[in-house]
């Protein structure tokens, strides 16, 4: 069996989402028109939108030994993901996500990190000849800081490209996550937590990668939603404009844009970041134009054949 060209290492999370009018305000009860529980985390995430572009995944993770656990290696399999390297704990319930989406497809998220936190170093190291043959290893923030470090200096170590999405922002992010990132990739707000410059304007977006840039990392990826993303390195500023679309659902949209990131970057890296951030954008845009998180992902027979060449 071919090993796999995409390692996430990274977090699961059942996303429980109500659909709502519009975001509750502190201590306001209000009725929802719909219900649904879907497979989330942001890691998974990734993991999954990869895989449905037809990259070859694994997916290094820890869940509980639950009934959400059990599902959720389920439906890595369904995805043809790799879940060797998916670890199952008695000592904490698999990750949960409840989350509130309004009528405009903005999202509020509450994390219950559970399992994801039993994630350690000596568990990378299990995956080490995974991470090793891998063109791309990908890392979040939901999982605990020691082993996403872990795997980012292993792939470091392996001349592996890394693509680090610090989010959620943890303004007490080792400085050595960003400094082991070829690509550090993260939203406005998030930009903001790590640069103290509010972004607001693409030249916001500029400023703060500068700052990012000054930190360590080779590259960094500002997204900006409707704004499309910026790409930024030492020596050049590449910002591409987002599809115009009516959002249903925007929940995991960046996660759909660092999946497939990392899938052209290991299996288009003839194309130029400008073209590879094009295509993340449309492949997000589309995810926002369906409810759910890896539900509204789509897959390589649903796209333009224009994105694969
Ligand atoms: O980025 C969206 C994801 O954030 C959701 O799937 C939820 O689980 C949280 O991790």
């Amino acid at each position: 069996m071919a090993s796999p060209k995409v390692v996430v290492v990274g977090s699961c999370n059942t996303d429980l989402i109500s659909y709502t009018p519009r975001l509750p305000k502190p201590g306001e009860t209000i009725n929802g028109h719909r219900f649904s529980i879907g497979f989330g985390g942001k890691g998974a995430n990734q993991c999954v939108a990869a895989a449905r572009l037809g990259a070859k995944t694994a997916m290094v993770a820890m869940v509980g030994n639950d009934s959400f656990g059990r599902d959720f290696i389920q439906n890595f399999r369904d995805n043809d993901v790799d879940v060797s390297h998916i670890g199952v704990t008695n000592e904490a319930a698999t990750g949960v996500a409840p989350i509130i989406v309004n009528d405009e497809g903005e999202n509020s998220i509450i994390v219950v990190q559970g399992a994801n936190l039993k994630m350690t170093s000596s568990k990378v190291e299990e995956a080490e000849e995974a991470i090793e043959k891998c063109s791309v290893l990908v890392c979040q923030g939901e999982i605990t800081m020691e082993a996403t470090l872990a795997a980012l200096k292993m792939a470091r170590k392996h001349n592996v490209k890394t693509l680090m999405n610090a989010a959620p922002a943890d303004a007490g992010l080792d400085p050595a996550v960003i400094k082991n990132s070829d690509i550090f990739c993260v939203n406005e707000s998030e930009a903001e937590v790590f640069t103290k410059v509010g972004v607001k304007t693409v030249q916001d977006a500029q400023h703060a990668a500068k700052i990012l840039l000054s930190k360590g990392c080779s590259s960094v990826i500002i997204t900006l939603g409707a704004a499309g993303a910026l790409y930024s390195t030492s020596s050049e500023n590449i910002h591409v404009p987002a599809y115009e679309v009516t959002p249903v659902d925007t929940t995991g949209a960046g996660d759909a844009f660092v999946g497939a990131m990392a899938y052209y970057l290991a299996y288009h890296p003839q194309l130029t970041m400008e073209e590879m951030m094009q295509r993340s954008c449309k492949v997000a845009s589309i995810s926002v134009q369906a409810p759910g998180t890896q539900s509204s992902y789509p897959t390589k027979e649903n796209l333009p054949s224009y994105l694969f060449i």
